[in-house]
């Protein structure tokens, strides 16, 4: 379990507060959510969690170990985070060289690294173009090698800060079907970072930032029962959400009416 406790966190002493005062605590396995706004503090919450960033107020501990200066390095292997841009993530000449990277400076004997870089590839449907350029695959090809290399080093938590947010509706339907997999074979935390409240339906917990505060969490069905403070968050809300507000606003159905029919 990764906890939060009263975090608090500014870029420079005279900054406003990237993150004010949050307190959180996410399952084992769970996938989780993260949605708000630019500049909400989305990156900067999983920067601290990872131990990226330092100088914050509050507590982070996982599995009930306190992130400290000295258990720094260790807390950062449990976690593998995949970015929002693909190019700038490949460091091999071929996909599986890519993926097979970061495993390197881990000692791993070498039937160790194969088997490891294959499961991985082969989990993002792309073992078939395990001897490509990564520099030719299309953005969702490149996002799904990027998220193998992570997979790879399997780590405790997997996290995704806009990983689809430059792909195409489809490439990002393909990269949750594949997040789904992920999620039902591996024990995999998944944290999945979006501003687009139409990609959160299969995570099994949801966090809604605001200003560097958490305005809503829980369920997807209690993220999606809370219009008020969905509305609040000024995101754009699913299609169906927009016509039973507008349904709602206009008189046509009441509230209860409308609970009815779903
Ligand atoms: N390196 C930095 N130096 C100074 N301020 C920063 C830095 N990174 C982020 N901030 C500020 O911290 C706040 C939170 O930013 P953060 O990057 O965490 O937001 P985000 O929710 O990830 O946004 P986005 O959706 O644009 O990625 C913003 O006000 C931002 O301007
Ligand atoms: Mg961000």
């Amino acid at each position: 379990m990764i906890k939060i406790d009263n975090l608090t966190y500014r870029y420079q002493a005279d900054a406003p507060k990237a993150l004010d005062d949050i307190s959180l605590s996410f399952k084992t396995g769970d996938w989780v959510s993260i949605i708000g706004h630019n500049g909400s503090g989305k990156s900067t919450l999983v920067k601290l969690m990872m131990g990226i960033l330092e100088g914050y107020s509050g507590e982070i501990s996982v599995d009930g170990e306190v992130l400290t200066p000295d258990n720094l390095q260790r807390f950062r292997e449990r976690f593998a985070i995949v970015f929002q841009n693909p190019d700038n993530q490949f460091v091999g000449a071929t996909v599986e060289d890519d993926v097979a990277f970061g495993l390197e400076n881990q000692g791993l004997p070498r039937e160790v690294m194969l088997e490891r870089t294959e499961a991985a590839l082969e989990a993002v449907n792309m073992l078939a173009y395990r001897r490509h350029a990564p520099a030719r695959l299309s953005g969702g090809q490149k996002q799904r090698v990027a998220i193998a290399g992570a997979l790879a080093m399997e780590p405790a938590v997997l996290i995704l800060d806009e990983a689809t947010s430059m792909l195409d509706p489809e490439g990002r339907s393909d990269m949750l079907a594949i997040l789904n997999d992920i999620h039902k074979t591996r024990t995999t935390t998944l944290i999945y970072i979006t501003h687009d409240l139409g990609e959160i339906e299969d995570s099994d917990y949801a966090v809604i930032m605001k200003d560097g505060k958490v305005i809503s969490e829980g369920t997807i069905e209690h993220i999606f029962s809370d219009t008020d403070t969905l509305i609040e968050s000024r995101l754009v809300l699913p299609y169906q959400m927009q016509i039973s507000r507008a349904l709602l606003d206009g008189g046509y159905v009441t509230h209860d009416e409308l609970v009815a029919r779903l």
